[in-house]
């Protein structure tokens, strides 16, 4: 990938405005953290969410702010208890229980996140919550969870979008009342048009289906996220689902992409993979710091799609993208996602900067221009360029 600089120009844009932050706190910047269902589907316990954390506190990733470990689906025993109405880890995989669990991540400065469906079973066939939101809430806050990631499947009919929104908004209240801070991840997998109604009742709301771990999956995923920039800030998130990095069915080039996408949408970075077991180069992906800080930037805004020269963002498979960063600056993403390599441009003015010189920093090989204009990468087939532009002159 190399970097042309080729004219300049100083013609400013508006820049995005974003939602109002949430009063609670919660979700002040996207989560960042792992979760199991991607790589292990059912085929989780105690022993995998504790070697997960311990790996993610060795291999670094933790200090980048890779925190929530998010145990999905399949946590449960199959009933439950008939006594007390509540829901029992199952004892084979949980032979301690939940609150163990919390405990030994809070004890490394890690937080825990569960599964739950706004149905009378989850996906997998384990009881649901409907109807037994505020005991649930309250179970989940007694054993110390963080994160609540909350389902969608046998909702019974319950259909309708205020159907949609009372169903989430009963747990909403139950956990609110339990007095625990508990980040609500909303799985309604984009039925509904959740970003329209989703913010203040859970602190991200997945925008699609559900990921594969391909590059088709991945980038139409991509294409349904990227438009709903003007729903993502502070306290709300657009989620396109779990990063794949690492599970073998992208090549380098695109998980790469899958990153640099994400970090520009403001998404939750969510590791899907087996981190025990990431190899180098994988790692390296998720650790690029730079990367993270356009994610995880103060101003909370998601990119918007640029369009060049009067076609649509987009057209013909090339992507623009332009996020503005707290500190004035834009993080700019160049994205070819077609078969065929590509030269790409945009300029200073389309991203939305005023100035007579920019730098221009590569957030991928770390180097850096300074210069007084377009912007142009050659792009191999599915590779996108991730730039951080800065105004240096009026
Ligand atoms: C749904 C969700 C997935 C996962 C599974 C678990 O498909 O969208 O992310 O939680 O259920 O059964």
């Amino acid at each position: 990938m190399a970097l042309v600089v080729v004219v300049a120009l100083v013609v400013s844009r508006p820049t995005t405005s974003h939602p109002a932050p949430a009063a609670d706190g919660l979700g002040a910047t996207p989560p960042m953290g792992w979760n199991s269902w991607n790589h292990f589907g059912c085929d989780v316990d105690a022993e995998l969410v504790e070697r997960t954390a311990d790996a993610m506190a060795a291999n670094g990733m933790q200090r980048l702010g890779y925190t929530a470990v998010n145990v999905d689906d399949c946590w449960m025993a199959p009933q439950r208890d008939p006594r007390t109405g509540e829901l029992v880890p199952d004892p084979v995989k949980f032979p301690q229980g939940m609150a163990a669990v919390a405990d030994y991540l809070h004890a490394r400065g890690f937080t825990l996140g569960i599964y739950e469906d706004s149905g009378t079973e989850t996906c997998a066939g384990f009881p649901g919550s409907l109807g037994h939101e505020r005991l649930d809430a309250r179970t989940f806050a007694r054993w110390g969870v963080d994160t609540l990631k909350y389902d969608n499947c046998n909702h019974g009919g319950l259909t309708s979008t205020s159907q949609y929104i009372a169903r989430y908004r009963a747990m909403s209240d139950a956990l609110r009342a339990t007095g625990r801070p508990i980040f609500l991840a909303i799985c309604g997998w984009g039925v509904n048009h959740p970003w329209t109604w989703a913010r203040g009742i859970g602190q991200s709301w997945r925008t699609t289906h559900d990921i594969k771990d391909s590059y088709a999956s991945m980038l139409a995923i991509f294409r349904q996220n990227v438009q709903l920039a003007a729903y993502a800030g502070p306290g709300g998130w657009n989620d396109p689902d779990m990063l794949e990095i690492g599970n073998g069915g992208m090549t380098p080039t695109e998980q790469r992409t899958e990153f640099t996408l994400w970090a520009a949408m403001a998404a939750p970075l969510i590791a899907g993979a087996d981190l025990r077991t990431l190899n180098p180069d994988d790692l390296a992906i998720y650790s690029n710091a730079e990367a993270i800080a356009i994610d995880q930037d103060a101003r909370g805004a998601q990119a918007v799609p640029v369009s060049q020269n009067g076609t649509p963002a987009g057209t013909g498979g090339l992507w623009v993208l332009s996020k503005p960063l707290a500190d004035g600056s834009r993080a700019v993403v160049l994205f070819n996602s077609t078969d065929s390599p590509q030269t790409m441009s945009t300029t200073a003015s389309a991203i939305g900067l005023r100035g007579a010189t920019f730098g221009i920093r590569d957030v991928w090989t770390g180097t850096e221009a300074s210069n007084s204009g377009a912007i142009s990468a050659e792009l191999a087939p599915h590779e996108a360029a991730f730039l951080r532009i800065t105004a240096q002159t009026p």
